[in-house]
Parts: C-alpha cells; sequence; structure tokens
C-alpha cells in the first residue's frame, strides 16, 4: 500500500480512533471484520431458532410476549450487522449463501437443542451472558460502524439476560420438579456456553491480529474468565449447582478456578457435526426460499418507484 495511507491506518490504531467505511484499510483488516461481522450476524439469525421453538409452547400470554420480543431483537441484530458488513463492501445475499452452504460459521452455542421452557432461562442467563461480556468491548472496536451496532444490540442484551434470570428465579420459587428442570437445564447449557468464547489463547488463530488491529479488545481466555466470575454468585443466589467440581474461588488470583470445557466437542460442533447443526441449517435454507417471492415483490416495487422518479 502507499505509505501514508497506511501510517495513517496505523495511527488512527494506536489513537484510539475509529476506521470509518471510506478510510483505506488493509486488505486483511476488511477480510477479518467481513469474517467476524457475518459470522455475528448469522449467529443471531439462526440464535433465533432454539428459542423460536417454544413461543407456541410458552406457559402464559406474557411469557409469550416477551419471547416473541426476544426473538424479534434477535433479527433485528442479525440485520445490523449485516448492515455493518456491508459497508465493508460485503454483498448480503452473498453471506446468506455462504452461511446456508456452510462455507461461513455461526456460534457453536446454537447447535444444542432446546428440551424445555427452563432452556429458555438459562439461554438468557448463560447465553445471552456471555454475548454481553463478549460484545460490550466490541463497543470500542476499532471499526466504527461495527462498534456503533454493538452499542444498541448489547443494551438490548441486558434487557434479555434480565428476562431469563426472573424467568429462572420464577421457576425456583414453584414446584420440586420445576427447579428440578432448572438444575437440568443449568447442567446442559454450561458447558457450551463456556465453549461460545472460543477456543483458549494458544489455539486461537485470529486472536492475536484482531487484538492488534483492536477489533477485539480481550483474548478468548480473558472474557471466558469474566463470565465465570459474574455468573457464580448469581447461580448461589438463583440456588443451582454449576457442573463443574474443579470450580472454585482462587484467593492469591482474585479469580474463580474452573474446569476445561472439551475442546473436541467444540471442534466437531463448530465443523458442523453438533446435535443440531443439520437441522439449524435446513431450517434457515428453507426460509430463505420461501422467502423468495418477498424478495422479488420488493425487488420489482423498488424498480417501479426508480422508473417513476425518473419519468
Ligand atoms: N462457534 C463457532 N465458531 C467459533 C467459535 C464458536 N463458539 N469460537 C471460535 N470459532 C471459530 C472462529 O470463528 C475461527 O474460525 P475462522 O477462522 O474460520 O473464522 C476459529 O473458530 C478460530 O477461533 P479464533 O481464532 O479464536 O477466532 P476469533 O478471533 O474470530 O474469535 C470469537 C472468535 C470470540 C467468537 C470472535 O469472532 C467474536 O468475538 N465474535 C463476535 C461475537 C459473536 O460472533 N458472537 C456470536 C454469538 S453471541 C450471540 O449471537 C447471542
Amino acid at each position: 500500500p502507499p505509505e501514508p495511507l497506511q501510517e495513517h491506518f496505523d495511527a488512527t490504531i494506536a489513537h484510539d480512533r475509529r476506521i470509518e467505511p471510506r478510510d483505506w484499510m488493509p486488505d486483511g483488516y476488511r477480510k477479518t471484520l467481513i469474517r467476524q461481522i457475518a459470522q455475528h450476524a448469522h449467529s443471531e439469525i439462526i440464535g433465533m431458532q432454539p428459542e423460536g421453538e417454544w413461543i407456541t409452547r410458552a406457559p402464559s400470554l406474557r411469557r409469550k410476549a416477551i419471547l416473541f420480543a426476544k426473538v424479534q431483537d434477535e433479527a433485528g441484530h442479525g440485520l445490523y450487522l449485516y448492515s455493518a458488513a456491508e459497508t465493508l463492501g460485503a454483498d448480503r445475499a452473498d453471506l446468506t449463501e455462504r452461511l446456508i452452504e456452510g462455507r461461513q460459521k455461526y456460534s457453536s452455542i446454537f447447535n444444542y437443542p432446546t428440551l424445555s421452557f427452563a432452556d429458555v432461562g438459562v439461554i438468557g442467563w448463560f447465553v445471552d451472558g456471555a454475548a454481553i461480556c463478549n460484545q460490550v468491548p466490541l463497543c470500542r472496536s476499532s471499526y466504527g460502524p461495527y462498534a456503533r451496532a454493538m452499542v444498541r444490540i448489547c443494551k438490548e442484551e441486558s434487557f434479555h439476560q434480565r428476562q431469563g434470570y426472573e424467568l429462572l428465579m420464577t421457576m425456583m420459587r414453584g414446584t420440586e420438579a420445576q427447579r428440578a428442570m432448572v438444575q437440568d437445564a443449568v447442567d446442559r447449557w454450561w458447558w457450551p456456553s463456556l465453549m461460545m468464547f472460543g477456543p483458549p489463547d494458544d489455539a486461537s488463530p485470529n486472536s492475536a491480529r484482531s487484538m492488534a488491529w483492536k477489533i477485539k479488545r480481550h483474548s478468548n481466555d480473558e472474557l471466558r474468565q469474566r463470565f465465570v466470575d459474574m455468573t457464580v454468585p448469581q447461580a448461589e443466589k438463583l440456588g443451582v449447582t454449576l457442573p463443574d467440581p474443579e470450580l472454585r474461588w482462587n484467593e492469591e488470583r482474585g479469580h474463580h478456578d474452573f474446569g476445561t470445557p472439551d475442546w473436541e466437542e467444540l471442534t466437531r460442533v463448530i465443523k458442523g457435526d453438533g446435535p443440531c447443526n443439520a437441522q439449524r441449517i435446513q431450517r434457515r435454507r428453507s426460509a430463505h426460499e420461501e422467502g423468495a417471492w418477498v424478495r422479488e415483490a420488493a425487488t420489482a416495487h423498488a424498480a417501479k418507484q426508480a422508473a417513476r422518479a425518473a419519468k
């Protein structure tokens, strides 16, 4: 690249200022952002499925309305993120094709089944809690449109997290059977939630570069630790046990020690071999195909409007 452009880019990053769509940026920076933002957008859209399955089975009108709102928020997050990817020159239709063909990833967490209504609460508490830990620092990401999209997303995620915790508090005040449902959901979602933060730092090929570019602000292991430290007191208050015999407070470190997630399981799920991968993609593919007429109608309408305006 011409030297002044590279220098200007480096100085912008060094001074914690934002890179904007029209600024010159290295190819690698653009590619990394498109990869991460697209994966993030896909996660929001695929993430509508596990909870969406419970909308028709919610135990009350109030819970149904809350769940509806939450799943709609996730669609909205996906749309802001696809828009952020478009500012980098990515094409939204192409990104969707890549997702459906398995050429682009989405978060491992959404490949696990939701077996009871307690799962809706635990997803709010763990999965949205993990999302907050991971995403609050992304509000300071070096790429302007991504960082700004994250501000609103994080506000909504914190509402999602609270609704999950409140749902679980209600169930814990219920019957013995309801408390058992909550504990069972906690047991199933704990380890996959820790895996959301990605592989351990020494096995994370992208981290060093993304941190140097200030796209990522903290390493995968730092954020995982933050999540564990935040969640342990919440579990105590709720009255559930986190399924990790190695979990204990380490006075010296000022953090909780915890066991090692099954990294082979994470690799398998990322590669497409998790409990629900095939089902999630199949569902996304049919929603896309069944929506073809809407896209055609919208395109025809836009063309008509443009022709009218040109007259
Ligand atoms: N699920 C699926 N893929 C993952 C996961 C995961 N939990 N963790 C890591 N990976 C992938 C990475 O995308 C990368 O693949 P790629 O190089 O083919 O793109 C590979 O595994 C190696 O991992 P890292 O080098 O650690 O990758 P990266 O630096 O991108 O860090 C992380 C991964 C932490 C997920 C990062 O991309 C990120 O912060 N993304 C934004 C947040 C996000 O996407 N959240 C989605 C779930 S939250 C929600 O939607 C509610």
